[in-house]
């Protein structure tokens, strides 16, 4: 029989500060319940000026790697859509960040929101072709949008990590998946190009297209039924698309979507998504975490999980947990992190929104906003330096 292969550790991180929809909803002349109630969003994280996704994949990685030492990470997959540069893979300066061994093959995976789920399924191909090999998985992003836009309630930032394993301690991954591809313009951003194009109507549609034709494609491969299923998470760019979707599979099933239904099946998901905001490729496992924080014990119980990366890509497939997972949780650190951020006024968010790095090759030395592990200490030549913080202000 093959070897079981799935999460064998998960850590969260998220940036320094944190401004609540109210500040926005001001700022846009809307009724405050279009952000609280119609997006199902409350918050939402704002990195600090020295942190990017490069600090925020470090700053999760470095929790695993401090349980676990280095020992057998032999690839990094990094899956983010804020990439940093056109070439060179934001996982090398993590990998460097985090004395990885230099015999690692680190790499950068782009499919929007996708990524990240493509590189755990990567990630598994990686380990069942050789047991002993373990890979980082990383997705990182900060979700940004032009302001005044639509879209700019439903920012965030986040990062998780997950060590992929032979025998995890976490949960297994279940070989059934289900795909859908469509070349689709619904959110894309072309290079020239800080925030994305976004056809924002069109995106909500075209998501529930691809649950739907996801979850045909699982159904037709033997995937499990819908009720064999604890718990259900969908991709979140805010959390009231995860009931739109919920309820789009429910209805495909011949069930009624009732309310009850919906929170008992997507109240536990919902938690931290509701105040980190749209992580992108993040966004699917910060719903993981925040239905393992929150849920009874599902050892032995099946979880559903639902990426969409618009453009689009989507795919359906399940976790199996595995007995005594919650003992590997790391549950007051993710909370910790949440609550912790620095609550800001529209004003700061827009000074810090406003602030960019340097774009014509000139060399600055950025000041000390932050407090995570790590942060971008400046740029030079074009190239971004990091540091771990703790070791300057010793
Ligand atoms: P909008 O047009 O400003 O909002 O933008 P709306 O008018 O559609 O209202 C939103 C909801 O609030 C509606 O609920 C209103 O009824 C309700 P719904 O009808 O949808 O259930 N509402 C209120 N509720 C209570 N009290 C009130 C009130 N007023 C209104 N007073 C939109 C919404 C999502 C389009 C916008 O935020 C946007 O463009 N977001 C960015 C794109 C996005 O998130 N798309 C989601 C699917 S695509 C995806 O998930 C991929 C993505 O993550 C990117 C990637 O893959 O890389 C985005």
């Amino acid at each position: 029989m093959a070897v079981p292969v799935g999460i064998h550790d998960i850590a969260l991180a998220t940036g320094h500060y944190a401004m609540d929809l109210s500040e926005l909803a001001e700022r846009h002349g809307v009724d405050v319940g279009k952000y609280y109630l119609g997006l199902g969003q409350r918050e939402q994280t704002v990195p600090a000026t020295d942190e990017d996704i490069v600090t925020m994949a470090a700053a999760a990685a470095a929790q695993i790697v401090a349980t676990h030492g280095a020992q057998d990470i032999r690839t990094i997959l990094l899956a983010t859509e804020s990439g940093i540069d056109h070439s060179k893979s934001a996982a090398i300066p993590v990998q460097e960040l985090l004395n990885l061994p230099a015999a690692t093959r680190a790499v950068e995976l782009k499919q929007a929101c996708y990524g990240g789920a493509s590189a755990l399924q990567m990630a598994a191909g990686l380990v069942e072709r050789d047991p002993a090999h373990r890979v980082l998985v990383i997705a990182s992003d900060i979700a940004r949008y032009d302001i005044d836009s639509g879209g700019e309630a439903t920012q965030g930032a986040a990062a998780v990590a997950m060590l992929v394993s032979a025998d995890p301690a976490v949960a297994v991954l279940e070989p059934e998946s289900g795909l859908y591809t469509a070349d689709v313009r619904d959110f894309w951003r072309p290079n020239h190009r800080s925030t994305p194009r976004v056809d924002g109507k069109l995106s909500v549609s075209v998501y529930l297209e691809a649950v739907e034709r996801a979850w045909k494609d699982y159904e037709a491969r033997g995937g499990r039924a819908l009720r064999e299923f604890a718990g259900f998470c969908y991709h979140q760019p805010f959390t009231k698309m995860a009931y739109k979707a919920h309820a789009r599979l429910l209805e495909i099933n011949g069930t009624a979507p009732d309310q009850g239904l919906l929170d008992r099946d997507l109240g536990h998901t919902t938690v931290y998504n509701g105040v980190i905001g749209n992580s992108y490729t993040a966004s699917l496992f910060v719903g993981l975490l925040s239905l393992l924080d929150h849920a009874e014990d599902l050892s032995e119980r099946s979880v559903a999980l639902l990426s969409y990366g618009s453009g689009c890509v989507a795919e359906f497939f399940a976790l199996r947990m595995v007995p005594g997972y919650r003992q590997r949780l790391r549950t007051e650190a993710n909370r910790a992190a949440i609550e912790r951020r620095e609550r800001i006024s529209y004003d700061r968010y827009r000074a810090i929104r406003d602030f960019a790095l340097p774009e014509d090759g000139s060399s600055l030395a950025l000041e000390h906003d932050g407090a995570g592990p790590f942060r971008l200490r400046g740029v030079s030549d074009d190239s971004r330096i990091y540091e771990a913080r703790r070791l300057t202000r010793v």
